[in-house]
């Protein structure tokens, strides 16, 4: 949900972007049993997700969604397809996520089926020699949850509590990390940087589907208005605990954390905002995450901040679909300062680039991957790394414009067509060094 891929996208700069050290590592390899994985979210490939949020306002007029999702990659039908993808890369692990608004489509009531079919993917990962590194929460809930005011509701962190409870009672033996929360600060990264009128589209679409419903709130973890954002903080914070502590209640081995979308904050000049930017971006999500196994590290950029605010690119710089800059060395960053900010290993739940052309990601890959081997190296605890995205998926407002896959999807037959860049990352998970 990224206008940050977008709206920064801007003129010029006269700066030079900050050299990277060029470093030989002792050990070409990276540690044993390193997690190389790819990434998916269950809305975003699923198809037909109709008992949630998201489908609700994706079809409402006005909406601030560009289309809907309708069949995505009809990956509900087609897991198995995108199992054996995974494993054609010489991958070792799978992200992906559990539907809440499939396995509890009206409050209170939770699906067998649902559970089941969530069951046989988890299987199907460990057949293929897989771990299943699964999300509770990637943005979408239950229309129902998000018409009570969604995370905002004083009610919300039992209501996802219980769900976790539920979802590991029948499936957490089989997982092998769990990740509540797909990026809870999303809004508040994208905060200083989405334009009034995009905040009020977002309102309007939400107050459009609580009329629809007769329901006085809508609000959505990746859609809700700006003064909706405290509650909706408090709400994701006490929501991220009390998940927690279901899913360690029936697994307290199970290694727990949620993700964050984290940029390479650069401070430029001896005033920079940089610090107090962070603040704000991060809220108390770095101090949450010290009490957690790991954080979920999801890195798309770079945001260099001067003394007044973010500066724009530097001139000539390698761009993404929406003019954004692509700088690989940004994913190195971001690790370094979140295990140096919180103490606890990284997962790198994400990290990707939206381009139609691959080329630009098969350089990326292994270009961003050396800054990660150097963090590494220099101490950093990873555990992992999953790319952004298997396939070519909905990209919310954006609908299906921008490609983050690594394997592109024929709309009408769900073909799946593997890229150049997913042979270049699969080799380099098989060798397991660069
Ligand atoms: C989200 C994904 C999204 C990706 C690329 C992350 O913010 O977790 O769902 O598709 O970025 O924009």
């Amino acid at each position: 949900m990224l206008d940050r891929r977008t709206l920064l996208a801007t003129g010029a700069a006269l700066m030079a972007a900050p050299a990277i050290a060029a470093r030989k590592s002792a050990n070409p390899n990276f540690p044993k049993g390193f997690y190389w994985g790819a990434a998916t979210a269950p809305h975003q490939v699923e198809g037909n997700n109709i008992a949630s949020d998201l489908w609700f306002v994706e079809n409402q007029q006005p909406t601030v969604f560009s289309q809907p999702s309708g069949d995505a990659c009809n990956s509900f039908a087609l897991w198995e397809t995108d199992l054996d993808l995974v494993k054609a890369m010489g991958l070792n692990a799978y992200r992906f996520g559990i539907e809440w608004a499939r396995i509890e489509p009206e409050k209170g009531l939770f699906s067998q089926a649902m559970l089941d079919h969530y069951k046989a993917v988890i299987d199907g990962c460990h057949a293929r020699g897989l771990a299943p590194i699964v999300t509770f929460s990637h943005f979408t809930a239950p229309r129902w949850f998000s018409a009570q005011g969604g995370w905002t509701n004083p009610e919300s962190a039992q209501l996802f509590a219980r769900y976790c409870d539920k979802a590991m009672r029948a499936l957490g033996q089989g997982i092998a990390s769990a990740i509540t929360l797909n990026e809870p600060n999303i809004l508040l990264l994208l905060k200083p940087m989405l334009p009034p009128q995009v905040w009020d589209i977002q309102k309007l679409t939400l107050e459009t589907a609580a009329k629809r419903l007769g329901v006085p709130k809508y609000v959505c973890a990746n859609v809700a208005g700006f003064d909706d954002l405290p509650a909706l903080q408090t709400g994701l914070e006490a929501a991220h605990k009390a998940g927690k502590a279901a899913i360690k209640a029936v697994r307290g081995d199970l290694p727990v954390g949620f993700s964050l979308a984290l940029m390479d904050d650069q401070a430029v000049g001896a005033h920079s905002v940089r610090d107090a930017m962070r603040k704000q971006l991060y809220g108390n999500w770095l101090e949450i995450a010290k009490g957690d196994d790991f954080i979920g590290v999801q890195n798309y950029e770079r945001a260099l901040w001067g003394d007044k605010g973010r500066l724009p690119a530097p001139k000539g710089s390698a761009v993404n679909w929406s003019g954004t800059e692509v700088w690989a060395p940004s994913l190195g960053g971001a690790v370094r300062f979140a295990h140096e900010a919180t103490g606890v290993p990284i997962l790198v739940s994400e990290h990707g680039v939206g381009s139609d052309d691959d080329a630009v990601r098969a350089k990326f890959i292994p270009e961003a991957l050396a800054g990660l081997k150097a963090a590494i190296d220099d101490g950093v605890p990873v555990l992992g790394y999953c790319h952004w995205s298997l396939l070519d998926n909905f990209e919310w407002i954006f609908g299906y414009k921008p490609k983050f896959g690594l394997h592109s999807v024929d709309p009408v037959t769900f073909a799946r067509t593997p890229k150049p860049s997913a042979a270049v990352y699969g080799a380099i998970a098989r060798r397991n060094a660069l």
